[in-house]
Order: structure tokens, then sequence, then C-alpha cells
């Protein structure tokens, strides 16, 4: 989001509220609990479509305007969701044409959520026609300050195969193609012949025999998925825009799949909200074999994807109890410490708003498992003290609002290649390794890192405040990001790149050129070989100056290309394999910067000495000595920086802190060794040096 229209001038503390799930005479008193315990924000109304269009063309306002009214008596600010996550029955039972079907085409039914799709014309238009009367009736009431657009876009699932669906398809197709010969170019239809000769023979993706889609068009697909979400949103946006207030903002709350939420955040809203359950982790249908490494703190890697989107951002839903639907999903219940701990996690990557999930737990429906801030017998309890003291100490964190978050160094990503990672299993396997072993060893060593989209709107601006860039896999490659990449390194930065990279063009074809392909002219390096590493005698490795260096996953077997020799250097050479000897690392020197071709995937080894070579490594450590059991993040305003310990651990963790700082939550100077409790977040504001 390169303008984020709106930003919160103070920390806020919200919470999800369904006065459609409680008699009316609990809604005063719930709000002015709310109020107690520093609660100013409800966002409300997200799936009560029912309340307002009880049947079909029939409007009444009466159940939202009374609650609104409250809310501006008890001064509780509100976010409105539109309703269009949950048509009604009335609604799908007559124009069973606006559901969403699986692929074999059998549609889903009512009951559970999200089950239209975006094409249908006749669900625009009765979704365009509920926001409008919802927007224009309420869009002046003075309680509101924000409108949220839907639920989850794209959660649930994130794929779509009813008819309305194909005919877009065709449509956008015929757009981006003009025609078919150009269609069966991109897509390689010679290949099983595939060849389409009427544009009705081209579906959404549709059951194939063990799984053998056609890449080019599911690369298609997701796009499409991806620019339909987009103007299903931007619709809703444009008719809240035409009645809400000044300043009042649109959002939405995300992250799924198949959506270029950068595109949409930018063409859309006025600010990105996202929803955090740490508790996932910790699922009991999660098998401890399987379990992702860090748990709890892994959710800090979805947030630094919420902060590419928008610095800035809210949380729109903070895990505040156990989660499960009656149907799956079962979790602990938060431990005490546990809900303070997570929703500081969220302000430590750049959220000013913290809204929970949810004020009261349900006593009906799939989600009775879903465990809000108080249980169903409505009691204060230990929840609603804690976040009590949450409030207390995020206030303090004011002069934090809108700090941004201080990155060592930057991780790039484009959506064709998020995309090619949803077709093609050697591409998601080499970069789903080196995402996770990035995020560990950034956590571990304390090395906190920022994701940068590469779009087409992208320049040389986005990138220069990083010295180091690493570009994993960059297995799909323009020319015009190459380009841009040549850019950044000759004015001085540098540029990492892994395994597989520059062997596709933007069809999701390979190239008839040597690998990296569009790269080779960066990276100095000629691939001349390359496999998969599985299989090998022994983990394949190599030496760095005499340090072993772990080379996993996949390998380039490389040689410095000819026509680079002069500038370039070799790093490291295999140490093992059939290859050993050949090129495992290479670096070249173009203008002032250089770029690094490591012939293998990333991970936590590797890593530590890359980082360490190129001087990014654990920026902090001037000021704390920490474990790694904790994580370390940095917020900096106005030449005032804040140091975020955060303690996941069921053990006390200490630090060494190596100069006096002021504990910005016990209000008081420290130094030297400091115990965080189980499940402690200190804030330390760090001296400022003259
Ligand atoms: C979120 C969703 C909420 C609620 C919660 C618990 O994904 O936005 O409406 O369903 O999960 O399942």
């Amino acid at each position: 989001m390169r303008k984020q229209n709106f930003q919160w001038t103070e920390m806020t503390m919200g919470v999800c509220y369904y006065p459609e799930h409680w008699d009316r005479s609990l809604w005063r008193e719930d709000l002015r609990r709310m109020k107690e315990a520093g609660i100013s924000v409800v966002r409300v109304a997200e799936f009560a479509w029912n309340k307002v269009e009880p049947e079909e063309g029939k409007f009444t306002y009466t159940f939202f305007d009374e609650f609104l009214d409250i809310c501006l008596e008890e001064k509780m600010s509100v976010i409105f969701g539109t309703p269009t996550a949950t048509p009604p029955a009335w609604l799908t039972e007559k124009y069973p044409e606006v559901l969403n079907c699986r692929e074999d085409g059998t549609a889903y039914r009512h009951g559970g959520r999200r089950h239209y799709n975006y094409n249908s014309v006749k669900y625009q238009k009765m979704a365009g026609r509920i926001v409008e009367k919802l927007a224009s009736h309420y869009g002046k009431h003075p309680a509101i300050v924000g409108w949220q657009v839907d639920n989850e876009l794209n959660c649930e699932t994130y794929e779509y195969h009813s008819k309305a669906d194909t005919e877009a398809f065709r449509g956008f197709l015929k757009e981006k193609y003009g025609t078919l010969d150009a269609l069966n170019e991109a897509w390689g239809t010679t290949f099983w012949n595939q060849t389409y000769t009427a544009w009705e023979q081209i579906y959404v993706p549709r059951p194939v025999l063990n799984d053998g889609y056609n890449p080019h068009m599911y690369l298609d697909y997701d796009r499409f998925i991806s620019e339909s979400t987009i103007r299903f949103c931007r619709m809703q946006a444009e008719i809240i825009r035409k009645y809400k207030k000044t300043g009042d903002f649109i959002t939405t709350n995300g992250m799924f799949w198949n959506i270029d939420n950068h595109k949409m955040a930018e063409e859309c809203l006025d600010i990105y909200t996202y929803d955090s359950y740490p508790s996932f982790a910790f699922g009991l249908d999660r098998d401890p074999k399987n379990a992702r490494d860090l748990n709890d703190r892994h959710v800090s890697k979805n947030l630094t994807e919420v902060r590419s989107i928008c610095p800035h951002f809210g949380i729109m839903e903070q895990q505040s109890g156990a989660n499960g639907w009656v149907t799956r999903m079962a979790g602990p219940a938060p431990r005490p410490g546990q809900m303070r701990l997570w929703a500081m996690q969220s302000v430590a990557h750049g959220a000013d708003y913290i809204s929970f999930f949810r004020w009261r737990t349900c006593t009906f429906g799939t989600e009775i498992y879903w465990h809000g801030i108080l249980d169903y017998d409505n009691r204060d309890n230990r929840k609603l003290l804690e976040v009590k003291e949450f409030y207390r100490d995020f206030k303090k964190l004011d002069g934090l609002c809108g700090a941004e978050y201080a990155a060592s160094f930057g991780v790039l990503k484009d959506f064709d290649n998020v995309w090619d990672t949803n077709i093609d299993e050697i591409h998601r396997i080499v970069n789903g390794t080196s995402e996770e072993e990035i995020f560990k060893v950034s956590q571990l060593t304390h090395t906190p890192y920022n994701l940068v989209y590469l779009r087409e709107e992208s320049t040389l601006e986005d990138l220069v405040s990083y010295p180091v860039l690493f570009y994993p896999h960059p297995v799909i490659m323009t020319e015009k990001r190459a380009e841009l990449l040549k850019e950044y390194v000759i004015q001085g930065g540098t540029l990492v790149i892994g395994c597989r990279s520059g062997y596709k063009q933007e069809n999701g074809k390979c190239v008839m050129m040597p690998q990296p392909g569009l790269l080779r002219v960066l990276t100095g390096s000629d691939v001349k070989e390359f496999s998969f590493t599985h299989g090998m005698e022994e983990p394949v490795w190599a030496d760095w100056n005499g340090k072993h260096m772990e080379m996993p996953v996949f390998n380039d077997i490389m040689e410095i290309a000819e026509e680079s020799c002069e500038n370039t250097k070799l790093l490291a050479s295999y140490g093992n394999s059939f290859y050993s000897g050949k090129a495992a690392l290479i670096e070249k020197k173009t203008g002032k910067g250089r770029t690094l071709h490591l012939g293998s995937t990333f991970s936590r080894q590797n890593m530590e000495l890359l980082l360490d070579y190129l001087g990014v490594k654990e920026p902090f450590r001037q000021l704390v000595e920490a474990p790694e059991g904790v994580e370390l993040a940095m917020r900096r305003k106005e030449g005032r920086e804040y140091l975020f310990v955060l303690n996941y651990q069921f053990e006390p963790q200490k630090i060494v802190l190596k100069k006096t700082m002021r504990s910005v939550f016990r209000e008081t100077d420290v130094c030297g060794e400091v115990e965080i409790p189980i499940f402690g977040a200190e804030v330390f504001e760090v001296p400022v040096t003259k």
C-alpha cells in the first residue's frame, strides 16, 4: 500500500460483537463492561444480512438503528461490516446460480458461509444492493468510524468452480489473449492435445486424471480469482465511499489465498486488517511430529506479510480464548499471559489497533467452542482481567502509534511466483523451505526483515532502503523485473538469489536459456546441471573458505559464466556428491553493488553464514543479548526507538541489556540482566545517542 489513507493516532482497543446473538437487555451492560476494560470500538454486523433484509427487497433498519444509538449514548465507536459472506437462505434458494461449486460442479449449499461466487451477476446485484442500503442508511451515523467489506475474502475456500466463474474466466481470457491461437500458444496446448478450437471448450479447473492439470492455465486461473475477488471488494468499497463520513475508513480482514492483497488494499481500502489466531499452533488436530517450528511465534511470519501490505495495520480479530468449531480446529485455552503476549506480538510487528475476537462465546452454532473474552456464564474472568492488563500497557505505547518496524534486510516476492507455487510442486517445495528457514533464522538470530512485493508499479525507490535483498527463488522472471533488480544492484544494493531462479517466463513456460536466465548478467553464474538432493548418499555441503555450508533440498551445479570472469568471484564450491568441486556460491559485482547466487535453498545454517558475510546479522547486538527463545523487534518513530522482547516459552528467559533503558511498562530504568517471565512481553525505550 503506497499510501495508507487511514492511520490510528493512538493505540486503540476493540472487540468483535454480535448484537444479533444476544438479548437486547444485555447490550448496554455489555458496552459498559467493555468500556471499563478499555475497549472503545466494536465491530458488528458482518454476517447479519437477515436483520436488514429479511425478505427479498424488504428492508428494515430498526435493529441496528437501536444498537448504534445505544453505542452513541455509551460513547462506543463502531466498525460496521457488510454481510455478504453469508447470503440469506431465501436468496440462495431462489437464485442457486449465486452459489460457489466444488471442482466437480456440485454446489455448496446454505448453512456454512462464503458459499457464494464472485462472478454471478445476480449476486453482484444483490450484494451491491444490500451494501447500498446499509451505507446510505447508516453512513452518517456518528457512532460509526469505519467499514469492513465482507469477512475474510477467500477464507474457507479460495477456488471457484461455478458456471458464472467459467463464463467470466472466458471473458478474462478473451480480453487477455484476444484470440484462441494466442491462448493456445500461451498455455502450450499442443502438449497432450489440449488445443481449444472454441472459447466454450474452456472451463475453470475441472477434475482431471491424476492431477495432470495444465500449469499455464492454472496460473491464469489464479490471476483470474484474484481479479474477481478484488472486483467484488472494489464494488462494495465504491458504494460505501459514496455515503460514509469523511475520515471513516474502509478495510477488510485478511489474509487469504489467491488474492493480490497489495492491489486490493491499494485500489479499494484505506487500511488493512488481519485476524490473528496464534493458538492454531497448539490445536488438537496438529500432529506434534509435523508441528511447525516456533509454534505460536510463527504468526510473526504472517504479520510480516501483513506489514508488507500495510505498514500500520490493525488486528480485527485477536485471539482471546480457546479456538474450535464443533466439527474441527479444537485448541487449548490461552495460558495466563498468552493473550497479552499475542496482542503485543501484533503490536511489535506494526499493529496500532487490537480488536479481540469476540466479546462473549456464542451459546449456539458452529462456533460454540470458539471462545471469546467472556465465557457462556457471562461472569468477569481471568481473560477479561488480562484484557484490562493489556490495555494498561498498550496505552503506555501511545507514543509508538505509527512507528516503523526496523528491518535489517528485505525479502522480495511477487505474485507470479506465489501463484506458480500453487501448481508447481518443485517450486512449492523449494520456495516453501526457504521461506520457512529465512523466517526461522531471522527469529532465532534476532535479525528482523521486511517483505517487499515486486509489482507492476514497483520502482527503485521501493528497494533502495534495503542494503540487502534476498529473492529466494524467482522461478518466473520478466525483463521488467530483471531490469529493476539491475538498477538496484548498480546503485549499491546487494541481491541474493537461490537455486532454480529465472527458468520460466510469465506464463510459467520454461525458457530456452542457460539458468538463471535473465538474471545471468547480474549473477555471473551459469547453471550447467541441477538436481534435488534427496537420494544423495549424504547431505550436500559446500566449502566456503574452510567453513562448512549446508546446500539443502535442490542444487544448481554451477560455473562462472564465461563472459563474466572479470567481476565475478567463486565464494564456495560443493564439497561432496558427483558435483564436488563445482561452484556452489558465486558473487558478481555490478556498478556499486553485487549479486550472490547460492545454488541451493536457504537454511538456517547457510543463512547465518550469508547474513554474517553481508554484515546485516543481529542489528541489536550492541543493545541486548537475548536467547533464541525470545523474539526481538524494534519500532522507530521520530528518532526514538522501542525494543520489544517477547517470550513465547513455557519458562522464564533471561536477557542482558547492555545500556540503561526505560522499561515502558514497569516505568523504571533497567540495565544488565532482566528476567522476562513466562509469556512475558516487555518494551524498552532505547536512549537516543547524540
Ligand atoms: C475468523 C472469522 C470469524 C470467526 C473466527 C473463528 O476466521 O473471521 O468470523 O469465524 O474465525 O472461527
